[in-house]
């Protein structure tokens, strides 16, 4: 089975196999042709070009993209859209004052989640879960990255990463799971949270390696969560289960994250909302990934990860939603990319870079996803006809897109 796409206006993100990320000037270029043709063959990315030069092409289908541009679809490497009910009462308490902070200490947050999650049954979470994921893969997302994190036992958090192991059998994209069993600590731990990271490191973890069902370990690195030692304690056990670390870190507090996520060779560090010079100092010539979370910011009115003190010091950043019932209940990457335009100053050109082959790199996906290249999977976007690619993110709010394709097929 082979498809054509013809007239194409612009096609976004040309390159070729070796480029796995981009940092610093080098997100500045965004690669691409300008009236071209795409073949697909099967699943994969067959050939493209210009129109000037297009083949003799017998296509099974062939489409006519006169005045759309086409892209690689939005790579989402930040994400907790396996959980039940939702937390639409706290959003209220927050417009009438209360902070994030607040609410999280009067048990509600984190662990108001968890309790729904452990009192749901796992059918009923994979539903509600598989409906998000639809929703986001009609938004462009064509390979994703789900946390654990809202079950907080034994038992709750297994379910949730066998949730999250169904959506990758059942779905055609691909789906990186992370467990992120110390996200709170739970209610009943309260007085000796010592005792709960003995519970994941030792409980937890084991079994999750052994039923192979996280391929990352997360933890919240942040004051009235985790420690920076508790953080050290955990990427060490879980390296030895060959789970890298993709790590929860400055989001509200600086308090060293980032370097113990370098450290441990921490694939990326996320949100990083709050950074200071020795944070980005000690990213320099590392392979850790930063991970910008731009809707979080906007849903609780936190500041925004400083990409330009971010990418000046010539590093890389991906761009991520975050979607989840507290933060950030939106998995919308089109709004992702907007926001980090309009409220991070990132050109167009830097945001989409994000957005496609450094989110790749942050799920280890950018050999086979996150760019047009030959060989890659067959996984783009077709805008409507818009005036050009920096339109996308000026018309914040507007859908552009008119179809979605992963593996060669519509979705
Ligand atoms: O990434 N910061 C920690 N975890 C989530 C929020 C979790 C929640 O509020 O349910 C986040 O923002
Ligand atoms: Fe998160």
């Amino acid at each position: 089975m082979n498809l054509l796409i013809t007239n194409i206006k612009e096609l976004l993100q040309v390159r070729e196999p070796n480029i796995l990320k981009v940092s610093g000037s080098e997100m500045k270029e965004l690669p691409t042709i300008k009236n071209a043709w795409l073949l697909i063959e099967d699943n994969k990315i067959a050939d493209y070009g210009s129109m000037e030069n297009i083949p003799e092409i017998v296509a099974d289908e062939t489409i006519d993209a006169t005045g759309k541009i086409v892209l690689p679809t939005w790579c989402d490497s930040h994400t907790h859209i396996v959980y039940a009910g939702n937390r639409e009462l706290e959003f209220a308490d927050r417009i009438n004052g209360l902070s994030y902070e607040e609410i999280a200490n009067r048990g509600g947050g984190i662990l108001n989640s968890a309790k729904t999650l452990q009192d749901t049954p796992e059918d009923e979470v994979y539903d509600q879960s598989a409906k998000r994921l639809e929703e986001v893969m009609k938004l462009g997302t064509g390979a994703i990255e789900i946390k654990s994190g809202y079950g907080l036992t034994d038992e709750a958090e297994l379910k949730m990463l066998r949730v999250i192991r169904k959506l990758r059998e059942n779905y055609d994209l691909p789906v990186k799971s992370t467990f992120l069993g110390a996200h709170a600590i739970p209610k009943n731990y309260k007085n000796d949270p010592d005792a709960y990271m003995d519970l994941v490191i030792n409980e937890i973890l084991p079994e999750v390696a052994k039923e192979d069902l996280a391929q990352y370990i997360d933890i919240f690195c942040e004051k009235g969560y985790f420690s920076l030692d508790d953080t050290h304690r955990l990427l060490s056990a879980a390296k030895e289960y060959g789970l890298k670390p993709k790590i929860h870190v400055n989001q509200f507090n600086a308090i060293g994250g980032v370097k113990a996520g370098v450290e441990h060779d921490a694939l990326s560090v996320e949100h990083l909302e709050v950074m200071n010079d020795e944070d980005i100092e000690v990213l320099k010539g590392s392979q850790t990934m930063p991970v910008a979370l731009p809707s979080c910011s906007l849903f609780l009115s936190i500041p925004y990860t400083p990409a330009r003190r971010i990418l000046d010091a010539g590093l890389p950043l991906a761009l991520a939603t975050d979607f989840n019932p507290g933060s950030t209940p939106s998995g919308n990457m089109n709004l992702v990319v907007s926001l980090a335009c309009i409220k991070m100053k990132m050109t167009p050109e830097e945001a989409i870079n994000a957005a496609t082959i450094n989110g790749a790199y942050a799920m280890e996906l950018s050999e086979t996803h996150g760019s047009i290249t030959k060989g890659k999977f067959a996984n783009f976007i077709i805008t409507k006809e818009i005036p050009s690619y920096t339109f996308l993110p000026y018309a914040f709010g507007t859908n552009s897109i008119e179809s979605v394709y992963i593996n060669g097929k519509i979705v």
